[in-house]
């Protein structure tokens, strides 16, 4: 076992909380899961090793329970509110991605737990549609960009940083808090939503289930598209760096890729796979999507971030993991 910590994941049976539980396992540290929901297939196969406490965070009770019987010494916080239950039902986005938020912290300061690191979303910054951090110079955003959250999602993402930031301030809880830029994978692929991010997830599906897909605009839009196992490496590092100075990261995957460019990697994995996209940005136009490029920069430097798939590693491995799951 690594060191004597032991982990708490929270959403553990999500997208990025599976390849959280598994990296953390691989890296030999002890985890516990919690979730709503029972065993993901990404957690099931751990062969008993991870512990899956079934709770809720929005009962600090459940939380502190958990925490307490297992002794937990670090926590990541992923649990949100299940999709697509988001903008449209900001009272259940209150109750869980933010009032579970603040459980967790509370429930890490009365336990007396080490570290806490939150999952945290790259749409607390401003929408960028022209330069320098839109269309067609895409400089990156640093974290100290002035925030402007626009949607409830986003709104309680930016109160949980804010809160985070109080219970450290104020109870020397230490907090870290990962900006996630738009990942693709394959267990959001599988889903077949219909979000900005899915249209690249519904691409690489679609070819291999021999379908066709049609983006009739967008190609030209640049998009920062992290791959869930750079996500998951994001969070744990915020959860075990040494040291977390700076207390928020972006994380994402530091370049602009396009549809186009996803679509011709799709094509040199799937050859003959018939994909069309249209020339011009906002691929998604009905969604209002958020296109921005993550500097990443400072969580290099501070917690050892460093994404290991390029989109065309990333697109790869997506196909090599869903083969195994349709
Ligand atoms: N760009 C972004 O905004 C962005 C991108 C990716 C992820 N994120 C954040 O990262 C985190 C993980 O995202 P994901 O895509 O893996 O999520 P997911 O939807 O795949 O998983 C969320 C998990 O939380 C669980 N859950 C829901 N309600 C719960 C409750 N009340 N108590 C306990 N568990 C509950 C669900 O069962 C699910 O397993 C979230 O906080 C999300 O907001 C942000």
């Amino acid at each position: 076992m690594a060191g004597g910590d032991v982990i708490m994941v929270t959403g553990a049976c999500g997208a990025i909380g599976g390849h959280v539980v598994r990296r953390l396992d691989r890296l030999g540290h002890r985890v516990v899961a919690f979730d709503q929901i029972g065993p993901s297939r990404a957690i099931a196969s751990l062969d008993g090793r991870v512990p899956l406490v079934i709770g809720h965070v929005d009962d600090l009770g459940s939380i502190l329970d958990a925490v307490r019987a297992h002794r937990v010494t670090r926590i990541i916080h992923l649990a949100r509110v299940a999709s697509p239950l988001n903008d449209e039902h900001p009272g259940s986005l209150y109750q869980v991605d933010f009032g579970g938020s603040v459980n967790v912290l509370e429930a890490a300061r009365l336990a007396g737990v080490a570290r806490a690191a939150l999952a945290s979303s790259y749409n607390i910054y401003p929408r960028a549609t022209e330069p320098p951090h839109g269309h067609p110079t895409y400089a990156p955003v640093a974290e100290e960009h002035p925030p402007a959250p626009g949607r409830p999602y986003a709104i309680f993402k930016w109160a949980m940083e804010q809160v985070a930031l109080t219970y450290a301030r104020r109870f020397d809880l230490e907090v870290a808090m990962v900006r996630f830029s738009t990942y693709y994978g394959p267990e959001r692929a599988i889903r077949r939503g219909t979000r900005a991010a899915d249209v690249l997830n519904r691409m690489i599906l679609n070819a291999l289930e021999g379908q066709p897909t049609v983006v009739p605009q967008g190609g030209d839009q640049g998009f920062d598209a992290v791959y869930v196992k750079d996500c998951a490496q994001g969070a744990v590092a915020a959860c075990l760096a040494p040291s977390v100075p700076s207390r928020i990261y972006n994380i994402g995957s530091g370049a602009a890729v396009t549809l186009r460019d996803a679509a011709q990697a799709v094509r040199r994995l799937v050859p003959g796979a018939q994909i069309e996209v249209g020339p011009g940005l906002e691929f998604n136009p009905g969604f209002g999507g958020h296109y921005i490029i993550l500097d990443i920069s400072r969580a290099r430097r501070e917690i050892g971030y460093a994404p290991e798939f390029d989109l065309t590693r990333g697109i790869a491995d997506c196909m090599e993991e869903l083969r195994t799951m349709l």
